[in-house]
């Protein structure tokens, strides 16, 4: 088993899951807000191609949680809406 933290919750999960499963196993329903609308979005193909599991690991934004495997003492948060793509290329510091 390895545990991760969703919003500072942890979570123990098989090792070798991904985090999208992690999160669904453990009733998370909501992975992120979508930019527009602020709707709750939540895994859809589970296969890297839909991209509605996008959440924040360990601070790197837009990660998809379907592609990214767990690991030990991974922190895990909820995306709210768009990430500039600043955020992405510098690792998660967010200059907006
Ligand atoms: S669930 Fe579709 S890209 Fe992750």
């Amino acid at each position: 088993m390895v545990t991760l933290f969703f919003e500072d919750r942890p979570i123990s999960v098989p090792e070798g899951t991904t985090v999208a499963a992690a999160l669904l196993l453990s009733g998370v329903a909501a992975f992120r807000t979508s930019p527009v609308t602020a709707a709750p979005r939540a895994p859809y193909c589970m296969m890297g191609v839909c991209f509605e599991c996008l959440v924040e690991v360990d601070g790197v934004p837009a990660r998809q949680a379907c592609l990214t495997p767990v690991k030990a003492g991974m922190k895990v948060r909820r995306q709210s809406g768009a990430r500039g793509l600043c955020a992405i290329n510098d690792g998660g510091r967010d200059a907006s």
